[in-house]
């Protein structure tokens, strides 16, 4: 067993982690088996990239050819196949019109992308002015300068401060008035779409506005659903003003939702999507921006031996995750996993409402295989409940995450019901029998 010392944890309390780890040495589908042999299901398809359940045969064997084959090659002047068959692969599934693709390693990564996208398109235009993003509180867009920019997490923004991009936001589409309890999209809110035209885009003007980004389902945040008609309506407001929209699909795309991707789930056509997580199944680094064929062919231009967009990582395209994710793709579509997604979703929606009654819990909320389950704050201490829950529903053998105080259940779309069941179940337990600094607690 190594020392634990010197691996500085992301996004993790890494003096309570080292104090009482929780280290898993293996995984095979719905399940994860930690050092001391416990099995634990991984209810957040481990950081919502498992979609297709851990070490599935067919990508193993998919990246074990391809590493004996080609390791590595850069996509720097030179290129391979598995880059050009995976972007080929991806603009088929995309909606129509976005046909360029982009290649990354992460999330983060790919909403940097499209943002220099947007700047440099707006550039071609001769409307470089136009350098202002418009962003959602509550959003979440990785953790690079331009991601936190647009983003709405505060924890995540405060220490940062002085180095953002110009951004304003959107207020969130979450309302507990109307949508503690709301099952799917809530009914009403649509209406909360307006403020971009009637304040953003009244206070700065449209001229100045590069573009706004936004995830359909915001995730990271404790899974906020939009309300009926809300998308169709920030569509309608960009394509008045003449704003670029970037749907954050990191989380929604590759099926989580039922369909390849929220645009369709939702019948919203961005200018550009962002995806990574369940493109490789979690089993390689890859993230990407989908990019609408108008956008891509207006930075097209320049002088032939330069670049036309000055911008790229090392391992944008790496051959194994490539490999992964078209692997990964052959297994979405031959097991039809989104169809299987749309099947489970009503079951999950049932179980995870059947927690509605549970101690504490003031929200459910859900869609697709997607569920945010919201305790009160123990008095005074925001988000210390929902880290105990945690912590103590691992114990009984689940990983669930909790962004404060919400529990996110996130399974793989190879559940059955019954696993569903039995994730809940774990749930309902650690609720009920917390840990002694939430006993008593409303
Ligand atoms: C919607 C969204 N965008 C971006 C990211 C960042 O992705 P990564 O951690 O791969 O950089 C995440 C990560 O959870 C996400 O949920």
């Amino acid at each position: 067993m190594p020392s634990l010392d010197a691996f500085w944890m992301p996004f993790t309390p890494n003096r309570q982690f080292k104090a009482a780890p929780r280290l898993v040495v293996s995984a095979e589908g719905l399940a994860y088996r930690t050092a001391d042999g416990r099995e634990v299901l991984d209810g957040t398809s481990g950081l919502w990239c498992v979609g297709a359940g851990h070490r599935h045969p067919r990508i193993a064997e998919a990246m074990k050819r391809q590493i004996d084959t080609l390791d590595f090659a850069s996509n720097f002047q030179v290129g391979h196949p598995g880059a050009f068959a995976l972007a080929e692969r991806i603009a088929a599934l995309a909606p129509p019109g976005l046909d360029r693709v982009f290649l990354v390693n992460s999330g983060s990564e790919a909403c940097d992308t499209a943002m220099k996208i947007a700047l440099a398109y707006w550039r071609s235009r001769g409307e470089g002015q136009r350098n202002l993003f418009v962003g959602r509180e509550r959003g979440f867009h990785g953790v690079g300068f331009g991601g936190i920019s647009v983003g709405g997490m505060t924890n995540n923004r405060r220490a940062f401060g002085g180095a953002m991009l110009r951004a304003d936001h959107l207020r969130s589409t979450w309302d507990p008035r109307t949508q503690a309890f709301a099952r799917g999209q809530p009914a009403e809110g649509a209406a909360m779409a307006d403020e971009l035209e009637a304040r953003i885009v009244a206070l700065h003007d449209a001229s100045n506005i590069a573009a706004v980004i936004v995830e359909p389902v915001a995730g990271s945040t404790g899974v906020l659903v939009p309300p009926v008609g809300y998308l169709q309506r920030l569509r309608a407001i960009c394509d008045r003003h003449g704003l670029l929209l970037v749907f954050d699909e990191v989380i929604t795309g590759f099926g989580r939702l039922g369909a390849m991707f929220a645009a369709q789930a939702f019948g919203v056509v961005p200018d550009m999507i962002l995806f990574a997580k369940t493109v490789s199944n979690g089993a390689a680094p890859l993230g990407g921006v989908i990019v609408s064929r108008k956008v891509h062919d207006t930075v097209m231009h320049g002088p032939p031996h330069l670049a036309e967009l000055m911008h790229g990582y090392t391992c944008s395209g790496h051959p194994l995750a490539c490999a992964a994710a078209l692997a990964t793709i052959d297994v979405l579509e031959q097991e039809d996993l989104p169809g299987r997604v749309r099947e489970l979703a009503p079951h999950f929606e049932a179980a995870v409402h059947s927690l509605a009654d549970a101690p504490g819990v003031v929200s459910v909320r859900n869609i697709g295989l997607a569920a945010g389950i919201e305790l009160a704050p123990l008095p005074g201490e925001p988000g210390r409940r929902g880290a105990e829950v945690q912590a103590a529903v691992f114990d009984r053998g689940l990983l669930t995450r909790a962004p404060g105080d919400t529990l996110v259940l996130a399974p793989p779309f190879i559940s059955t019901r019954s696993d569903i069941d039995r994730m809940v179940a774990m749930l309902r337990a650690a609720i009920e029998d917390p840990p002694p600094s939430s006993r008593g607690a409303p």
